[in-house]
């Protein structure tokens, strides 16, 4: 590995350099670079609080850094006005936090269908698409449930279908497994890669886990808020 020209030949999709981010006297990130190529499904893992929640929030704009740049298919991030940058996240980008956030008052079936109907999609057509995308992810029969009355694994995987019902170029999924058994686990691995390849859509994918690491093309590892290469494990 002493080639000093081993770069990928086309320009990344995503790419983030020397984020800083603090929070309050906590430096999250501390210089931290990334890139993600269109397709490509990325692993970040990392010890307990080495970055990687605040990472992915500055990357998919939800988070401003407060010091590097985030570049996404030419754009910077940080010189979008908020408005352009909001629309940017509903278009191209899908979330899953990695603390759910599906919204309280609505069911599973309505959760997912939202971010259609907030792109023009009409009621019935947005629910019935809402309906496949939680097939999909094996939570199909809790679509009348809501998130409060879900299991963390059910509302985990109906906030998969919602960040994918939309077809976005990017997905970034913050430990989309991390309230599932090794099976389930496995299951929503295999749907969730499967969507990606099917689609070429991109995946920031956080985990903590070898197993679900493994679905990836390349792994990063945060530290102490910077980013560490993995070599491919062959
Ligand atoms: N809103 C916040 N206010 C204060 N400190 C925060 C906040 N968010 C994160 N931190 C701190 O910033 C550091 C990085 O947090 P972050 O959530 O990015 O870590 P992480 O790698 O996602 O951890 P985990 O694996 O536990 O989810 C931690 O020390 C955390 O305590
Ligand atoms: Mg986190």
């Amino acid at each position: 590995m002493s080639e000093g020209d081993d770069q990928p030949p086309t320009e990344p999709l995503l790419a983030a350099r020397g984020l800083a981010k603090a929070h309050g006297r906590t430096q999250a990130l501390r210089g931290a670079s990334v890139e993600l190529h269109t397709g490509e499904i990325l692993a970040v893992t990392g010890a307990s609080g080495s970055g990687k929640s605040t990472l992915l929030h500055c990357l998919a704009g939800i988070v401003r850094p407060d010091a590097g740049s985030v570049t996404y298919a030419g754009l910077r991030l940080e010189e979008l006005p908020e408005k352009r940058l909001s629309e940017l996240r509903r278009t191209d980008f899908g979330v899953v936090f990695q603390f759910g956030q599906l919204v309280p008052e609505l069911t599973a079936l309505d959760n997912v269908a939202l971010p259609l109907m907030l792109a023009g999609t009409d009621r019935a057509g947005a629910r019935e698409r809402a309906g496949e995308w939680l097939e999909r992810f094996g939570v199909h029969g809790q679509g009348d449930l809501r998130p409060g009355e879900m299991s963390g694994g059910q509302a985990q995987r109906a906030a998969l279908a919602r960040a994918l019902v939309t077809g976005p170029k990017v997905v970034f999924a913050d430990e989309p497994t991390g309230a599932l058994d090794s099976l389930a686990g496995e299951q929503v691995m295999t749907a969730l890669a499967h969507t990606a390849r099917e689609a070429g859509t991109a995946v920031l994918l956080i985990t903590h886990d070898a197993q679900v690491a493994a679905y990836a093309d390349r792994e990063v590892q945060l530290r102490d808020g910077t980013v560490t290469s993995l070599e491919v494990s062959a």
